[in-house]
């Protein structure tokens, strides 16, 4: 049995490097809590909603994007709830779906995508009707 020490002695290596490294791992912990994508990370709750996360609505894409230059008529924007405004430019770009190919590539002043860059073309679409009130 010329093994047996020598497998002692391996598990003794793998188990001592493992208390080093919870070792390490207690000291480092109260320095920098690390969160983790894809796992539970306590107190990042309100910090991801507050960021809009990945639950985005009409009125939250509009308050922390478009709103900066639609909300004043901002660079010749047209403004909130101008419902005649709106109405003229779904005219001219042949309805909502073309003022939402404008609103994605950008125009003008305007920005692509109202710079909601991680914005869906269905989240960017709830903004524009919510702002035109267009159907
Ligand atoms: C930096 C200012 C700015 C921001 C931010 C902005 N817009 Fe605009 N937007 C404009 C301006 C200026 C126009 C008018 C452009 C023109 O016709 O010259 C415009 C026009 C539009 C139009 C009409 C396009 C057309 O074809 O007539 C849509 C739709 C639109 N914006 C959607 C949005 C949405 C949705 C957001 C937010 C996600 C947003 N915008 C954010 C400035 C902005």
């Amino acid at each position: 049995m010329l093994a047996a020490p020598a497998t002692v002695l391996a598990l003794w290596a793998v188990s001592a490097q493992a208390a080093t490294n919870d070792d390490i791992a207690k000291r480092l912990e109260p320095v920098g809590k690390v969160c983790v994508q894809g796992q539970e990370c306590k107190g990042m709750e309100v910090a991801a909603s507050a960021g809009g996360g990945d639950a985005k609505t009409p009125d939250s894409v509009i308050a922390k994007h478009c709103n900066a230059c639609h909300g004043t008529g901002l660079l010749g924007a047209p403004k909130v709830g101008d419902a005649a405004a709106w109405g003229e430019r779904a005219k001219k770009e042949g309805g909502l779906d073309g003022l939402l190919a404008k609103a994605i590539s950008g125009i003008n002043a305007m920005p692509p995508k109202g710079t909601c860059a991680d914005c869906s073309d269905d989240d960017l679409k709830g903004a524009i009707q919510k702002m035109s009130g267009l159907k």
